[in-house]
């Protein structure tokens, strides 16, 4: 398969997952993210795989001028409804719909956060360490980078049962795996967060259990 195959695939697949379903995500922001964003001051965010826009929009009501970029234009369309709906003026929140292996912001713009949350995808994979590199160069000075994503497989996929094709070979990043990729050796950078963190979490049929996720914040030096 060449490049441009394996990008009409991926975005074919998550097109397919969101335009077969009324919502997929639960439209609220990730804990992770409304900790991390507690703690700054608000600026200019660039939300990677907004997805439906629960984090964007969660952003843009604490201040934070958004920037979210998604492969699905169906997710960007929830994206936009939801902040429609949160009464959300448009020159505070922009989502696009957009592959992040090639997309650049406007005028090489750079950001005071720059987020990723459970930017994974189980079938088609995504060079996920390319993107990570190339939105560490996103980063405004003095800003930071935060990478949350699942550390190990659900315990529900790990029973066997099938939930969102997460595939048997399916590598799951580590805080170090996702700092070494964004950052390299870490030089111009502080890593304020690096670990994991497990969660309780409710499974597709219902079931409870502990998911771990890996956290990652990195300050990019002034
Ligand atoms: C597991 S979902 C997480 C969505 C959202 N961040 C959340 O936490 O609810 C992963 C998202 O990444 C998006 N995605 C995957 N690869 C991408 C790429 N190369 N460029 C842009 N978005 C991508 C998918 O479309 C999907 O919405």
């Amino acid at each position: 398969m060449n490049e441009q195959q394996h990008a009409d695939d991926l975005a074919a697949f998550w097109e397919h997952r969101y335009a077969t379903a009324d919502q997929v995500w639960s439209g609220r922001v990730n804990p992770v993210l409304a900790e991390v964003a507690a703690d700054l001051p608000a600026g200019s965010a660039l939300d990677l795989g907004c997805g439906e826009g629960g984090d964007a929009v969660w952003l843009a009501q604490h201040g934070w001028q958004v920037t979210g970029v998604d492969l699905s234009s169906t997710a960007v369309a929830r994206g936009d409804a939801a902040a429609r709906q949160a009464g959300i003026e448009d020159a505070q929140l922009q989502l696009i719909a957009a592959d992040l292996s090639v997309w650049r912001p406007a005028g090489d713009q750079q950001f005071d956060l720059v987020t990723a949350s459970y930017l994974h995808s189980w079938s088609a994979q995504i060079d996920r360490p390319a993107i990570l590199r190339r939105a560490a160069g996103m980063v405004a000075p003095g800003g930071h980078l935060l990478i949350t994503a699942h550390a190990e497989r659900p315990p529900w996929a790990r029973q066997g049962h099938d939930h969102g094709g997460h595939q048997p070979a399916h590598v799951f990043p580590t805080p170090e795996s996702d700092v070494f990729d964004a950052v390299g050796d870490g030089q111009g950078w502080r890593a304020e967060i690096a670990e994991k963190r497990p969660r309780r979490a409710t499974g597709p049929n219902g079931e409870t259990g502990e998911l771990v996720d890996s956290v990652v914040l990195l300050k990019r030096s002034l």
